[in-house]
């Protein structure tokens, strides 16, 4: 079969055939002047005749901001500085006079002394409260630093893997001196096939194949001479950056309509929450550790926040004392309402929950009651891959009389069938708030393990009496983070990802959900 090329494609073959090696493409592109989808479009070809083809490689491309940029074009604070004293014919001048003269800011500035020092161009002497720098040699050639800054100009970008050890030092210092910008970039590395590398330029015929037809084409009536190349629709085209949903929005969005088809009704509630909703009405004692500063962040301002109707609050008072009505003996301590006053950022969306029982009460709601709700809780946790500081729950509870554990698993079965788990176990847990308490896990074919989710549970009498939810009436709740599941769903090991947000990541999202 003779092999039939577009003129412009055998010109980028000899091209990559006389370089004898791989080229990367937006570099091809700019040395023969060639828009990178037409380059692409004629790599198709190759690929087409098994002569060639791509692959994308990852790169780190460091080019200056824009104060390394002001660097490259009047010199680094040192070099400035001593332009300053030789313009000047200056051997030595007090520290003061030399910055009141510099006009440099006071910071950059004391950089520049700094690496005059360090560049051995300089002395410093403190006496009698003189602070002074002297010149100490006559010449002063281009430092190494120098030199690397210099490679940035016009605009350059150097592709970090790149870098020569000697490099990588200098570049380590330019980036300690905050004078780089680094960005990720994936890039398209087009190769021969071992058939691209041995076929000659004689062997292969001329195409004169158009991909689209002109109006000179059509008024000439020359169109009738070219061969209309079909298109390929699977072939890569170009990158389209068009907005879309974040993947964790949309995941949210998934979990909700299956909270809707579970018959539940959403609800939000601030993200300032009183210790009061937060943990007193939990029946969770002062003195726990969870309340803790090292575990939840407390607010300054605003420092106190608003608290129930008097009567909601001493019923909970007497709960956390003697148990009140709720059949409890209580923790047996005396409870400090200037502790429940205090804000907090939410650290579980169960004082959302809590919230909902106290609404519960004020306006005599009938039951059942099912609401769920998913939101942002912070934590006072050191971020990691697996942990974050700020994260997202998700939460739903129902009120109904004579409901059951029974209930709650059937619930949990149904929920965790309908976001993709079929199995699910449920082992004896603790909350201070539930009695008895599950924790839920699920079991995830992918990985041919159990994971764990998250907590469940009944809620206390201590926590339902104060707010008129009495025997036959309970409350049956679960809750569990968003981002583990959604590393799971996402195939992601960072959980921080959903934050940080990695663009290469982003943009391979699908746009439909
Ligand atoms: N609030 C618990 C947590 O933050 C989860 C939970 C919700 C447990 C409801 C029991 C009932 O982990």
């Amino acid at each position: 079969m003779t092999i039939k090329l577009r003129k412009q494609t055998i010109e980028i073959l000899k091209m990559i055939k006389n370089k004898q090696s791989n080229v990367i493409a937006t570099d091809l592109g700019k040395e023969m002047n060639i828009d990178y989808i037409v380059l692409m479009s004629a790599v198709n070809e190759l690929i087409d005749y098994n002569l060639g083809g791509f692959e994308e490689e990852e790169i780190y491309q460091i080019s200056l901001n824009a104060e390394g940029i002001t660097y490259l074009k009047n010199g680094l604070p040192e070099r400035q500085l001593l332009n300053l004293l030789l313009k000047n014919e200056i051997k030595e001048i007090a520290i003061e006079e030399l910055l009141n003269r510099s006009k440099l800011d006071q910071s950059i500035f004391y950089i520049g002394i700094s690496n005059l020092k360090k560049n051995r161009w300089i002395a410093q002497s403190k006496t009698a409260g003189e602070n002074k720098i002297y010149l100490v040699v006559d010449k002063f050639p281009q430092t190494k630093l120098e030199k690397f800054l210099a490679e940035f100009k016009d605009n350059r970008a150097l592709d970090h893997s790149t870098l020569s050890n000697d490099a990588l030092k200098l570049f380590d210092k330019l980036n300690k001196r905050k004078l780089i910008n680094k960005t990720r970039k994936t890039q398209r590395i087009i190769y021969l096939t071992d058939k691209g590398k041995k076929i000659s330029i004689s062997e292969i015929e001329e195409l004169k194949q158009v991909s689209k037809i002109t109006p000179e084409m059509l008024s000439s009536g020359s169109w009738r001479n070219y061969d209309l190349k079909p298109f390929d629709v699977t072939k890569p085209g170009p990158l389209l950056k068009a907005g879309k949903m974040h993947p964790l929005v949309s995941l949210i969005n998934e979990i909700r309509e299956i909270f809707l088809s579970m018959g539940f009704i959403e609800i939000r509630g601030p993200i300032i929450e009183s210790a009061f909703y937060n943990f007193d009405a939990l029946f969770q004692p002062q003195d726990h550790p969870a309340r803790e500063m090292q575990d939840t962040f407390y607010l300054n301002n605003p420092k106190t926040a608003k608290l129930p109707d008097k009567d909601r609050v001493l019923a909970v008072q007497e709960t956390h004392e003697n148990g009140g009505e709720s059949g409890s003996l209580g923790w047996g301590y005396k409870w400090d309402v200037n502790k429940a006053k205090k804000t907090v950022l939410r650290t579980h969306t169960t004082a959302t929950t809590m919230r909902r029982l106290a609404q519960f009460y004020k306006n005599n709601d009938k039951v059942p009651v099912k609401v769920f709700c998913i939101d942002r809780v912070f934590r006072n946790e050191s971020v990691d891959k697996s942990h974050l500081a700020e994260f997202t729950q998700i939460e739903g509870i129902v009120i109904d009389d004579n409901v059951t554990l029974c209930d709650l698993i059937g619930l949990l079965s149904e929920f965790y069938r309908k976001m993709g788990f079929k199995k699910i176990i449920t082992r004896p847990g603790f909350f201070p708030y539930t009695e008895p308490s599950m924790e839920v896990s699920v079991y995830y074919d992918k990985l041919g393990e159990w994971l764990e989710m998250g907590g469940s549970g009944i809620f206390r009498p201590e926590v339902t009496y104060p707010w008129g939810i009495k025997e036959p009436t309970r409350v049956l709740a679960w809750g569990q983070g968003l981002e583990r599941i959604a590393m799971l769903y996402y195939g992601r090991e960072d959980i921080r990802d959903f934050y940080i947000n990695p663009l290469k990541w982003l943009r391979q999202q699908s746009y439909l959900k």
